[in-house]
């Protein structure tokens, strides 16, 4: 059982503004949470203070029940994909892949067989299998995004935090990964926390989301009760007119046909 919760938290930073403003969030076992909110609204920030890499002002964050402010980003059981890809050029597809499996020390050492094992497993997943040999530069940007999601998977994390992993691709490939996240979600039942600024990919993936305004939760909630019900003016217009906006411009389109 994986629950992340964030309780009262705030993270100010050094110029006194406030990024977050008493976030309380639950993410149940299991669950494809989707952070969303126009720019600056402070998502990278709330999951960043999950993975370690941004300090919380005030208040905690638990897994599972233990409190983790404190706890080093290596010691957290997380696994992180960003929105650039961030691999080792140099190295192969499968280097790139086993790199943070090789690396690990004490209790997270694993040998070789296992890590070609795992290695071998997530290549078939993202179906990468053909270009384990492969630098990064002659892959494709979304075969790339697969590699990055492969390294975060091969480490078996406790939750998978994604920041905008798919804005470099273009629509096509959005598309195709955003359905091949949700599928691999579905197959391993990783508790997956997934940030971005785009309704339509907060609506298709999410079990819940989480929208973001300014800092502050507007509403926590299944995508299509958000859309039903929205809980302010904000979300009405970020949310329920946006979409309104692409479903009439579609209908306008095939009117036209
Ligand atoms: N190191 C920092 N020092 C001061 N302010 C910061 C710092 N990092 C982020 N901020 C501010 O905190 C707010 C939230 O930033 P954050 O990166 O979390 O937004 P975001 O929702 O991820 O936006 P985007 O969709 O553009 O990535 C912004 O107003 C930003 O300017
Ligand atoms: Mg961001």
């Amino acid at each position: 059982m994986v629950e992340v919760e964030y309780k009262n938290v705030t993270k100010r930073y050094d110029d006194g503004s406030e990024a977050v403003k008493e976030l309380n969030l639950e993410i149940k076992d299991g669950e494809f949470l989707v952070l969303l909110g126009p720019s600056g609204c402070g998502k990278s920030t709330t999951l960043r203070m999950l993975a370690g890499l941004e300090e919380i002002t005030e208040g905690e964050i638990e897994i599972d029940g233990l409190k983790i402010n404190h706890l080093p980003p290596g010691a957290r059981g997380l696994g992180m994909v960003f929105q650039s890809y961030a691999l080792y050029p140099h190295m192969s597809v499968s280097e790139n892949l086993s790199f943070g499996l090789r690396m690990a020390k004490g209790d997270e050492k694993l040998d070789d067989q296992e890590i070609k094992l795992r290695v071998r497993e997530a290549a078939e997943m993202l179906e990468l299998i053909d270009y384990l040999d492969n630098k990064p530069k002659e892959l494709s940007g979304g075969q790339r995004q697969r590699v990055a999601l492969g390294r975060a998977l091969v480490r078996r994390p406790k939750v998978l935090l994604m920041d905008e992993p798919l804005s470099n691709l273009d629509a096509e490939l959005r598309h195709q990964m955003r359905n091949e996240i949700r599928r691999l979600h579905d197959e391993l039942g990783t508790t997956t926390i997934y940030v971005t600024h785009d309704q339509i990919e907060a609506m298709t993936l999410a079990d819940r989301v989480a929208i973001l305004d300014k800092g502050v939760l507007q509403q926590h909630a299944p995508p299509l009760e958000a859309y039903n019900n929205p809980a302010n003016d904000f979300v009405k217009s970020f949310l329920c007119r946006h979409i309104d906006d692409l479903v009439e411009t579609a209908n306008n389109l095939f009117s036209k046909e």
